[in-house]
């Protein structure tokens, strides 16, 4: 047996039951490059679930990361840290003003933003009548309970009821649902502004303002998921940037610290006043360690342009991307993305193009139970996007 079949029987043995890993082991990587433990090589179009925006093997990252891990690597927030208020700065030098608080990943950040909006709804303005949140269908939001809660898709919630409530989900993009749905009893509405997880989807022109207007009359908190859209992966460090509106909370982690494990959520002051000392807290939230990595990440992306990058390269692979569409039709039907944030619509289930694709040194995933996903680290370049297309171009050319 080789190393790779030995440590596979043992992820089989070893681990719960609850990946679809396929048997490969990854050992290192290098820019879109990974290598599994048999020395082969993978082009990266996951970017470890549209985390590793920097690419594997970063090495001004590795620096930084090793730089603090000699200095100090956690604290708790007992005390203040500086590397989590430098970020916290650098945070608020973008497109949302407002009040960090820091947790670990993506579905804590979104725990953290329906806890604050509910305290802000029954503490600071002391209506606590108002309990109920409005998500979407096919919304993704995260595994934990509060967040599973709102996430719409039932193949996710089921057998884990009694979830957290009430909760009311609305067609993704449908105006007047909304506008039936929000109001005096809302607590608040939670929204990616363009749906991941759920198969890429992109909002109808004017959809988020409108929600934005409904909140603002109703006097409802709007919560903005950015998990997976923000820290640039649209081709602005917020995808709200592209809709001309701003939410109250917004909700981030993913590409944030490059890798390093880590979730904000930010708050304007007014939504922010919902959390007082000892109602929220988080014991590796925003220590020194991830967050001197996120400080790192945050100076890369100005200094190598990388979100001028993004739109460039991410209108090259959506270009390319619709052709291939065409060319494979009816085996695909079409393609849809913003920035590095892409997706190939497929006839049916796309599972076997990942396994196809894979066998060819080619690294993809399935959103929304149609679509090849792509999301490659955002210094991708155009050679590296040219490879992956002609590899899901002859997978495509081979499935009958
Ligand atoms: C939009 C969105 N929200 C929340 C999450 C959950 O993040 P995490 O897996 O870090 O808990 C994800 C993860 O895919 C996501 O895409």
């Amino acid at each position: 047996m080789s190393q790779q079949d030995d440590l596979v029987e043992m992820g089989r043995r070893l681990l719960i039951n609850n990946y679809r890993q396929p048997p490969v082991v990854m050992a290192r990587g290098e820019g879109c490059a990974l290598f599994d433990v048999e020395g082969r090589r993978y082009l990266d179009m996951t970017a470890g679930v549209a985390v590793s925006i920097l690419g594997h093997g970063h090495p001004g990252l590795a620096n930084a990361i090793a730089t603090q891990a000699r200095r100090l690597v956690h604290v708790s927030n007992l005390y203040y840290i500086q590397a989590q208020l430098e970020f916290a700065e650098a945070l608020s030098r973008r497109a949302f003003h407002g009040r960090a608080f820091f947790c670990n990943s993506g579905t804590e950040a979104n725990e953290a933003a329906l806890k604050l909006a509910r305290r802000y709804q029954a503490v600071a303005r002391k209506q606590p009548e108002r309990v109920e949140f409005v998500a979407f269908e096919n919304g993704f939001h995260g595994r934990t309970f509060g967040a599973l809660s709102v996430t719409g898709q039932a193949k996710y919630r089921e057998g884990f009821g009694p979830l957290v409530g009430p909760v009311r989900f609305l067609p993704f993009g449908d105006v007047a649902a909304a506008r039936a749905a929000i109001g005096a009893q809302t607590c608040a509405v939670i929204v990616e502004p363009i749906q991941a997880e759920g198969g890429i989807n992109l909002p109808p022109p004017g959809y988020l303002q409108e929600i934005r207007r409904l909140c603002t009359d109703s006097g409802t908190v709007l919560i903005f998921d950015e998990i997976q859209t923000g820290s640039g992966r649209t081709g602005t460090f917020y995808a709200f940037e592209g809709e001309g509106v701003v939410p109250d909370v917004l909700t981030l982690a993913k590409g944030l610290a490059g890798g390093i494990p880590i979730g904000a959520m930010l708050a304007n002051e007014e939504v922010a006043r919902g959390f007082e000392p000892g109602t929220h807290a988080s014991t590796f939230g925003g220590n020194p360690f991830a967050t001197a990595a996120a400080l790192y990440v945050q100076r890369a992306i100005d200094e190598l342009g990388l979100l001028e990058h993004c739109r460039e390269v991410g209108s090259y692979l959506g270009s390319a991307l619709l052709r291939l569409g065409e060319r494979r039709r009816p085996k695909t039907r079409g393609a849809r993305g913003r920035g590095l944030l892409q997706g190939l619509v497929i006839e049916g289930d796309p599972s076997e193009i990942v396994t196809r694709a894979r066998a060819r040194g080619l690294l993809v995933s399935v959103a929304g139970g149609n679509v090849v996903r792509l999301v490659p680290p955002l210094i991708v370049g155009k050679a590296e996007i040219d490879e992956a297309i002609e590899i899901l171009d002859a997978v495509l050319g081979d499935l009958r």
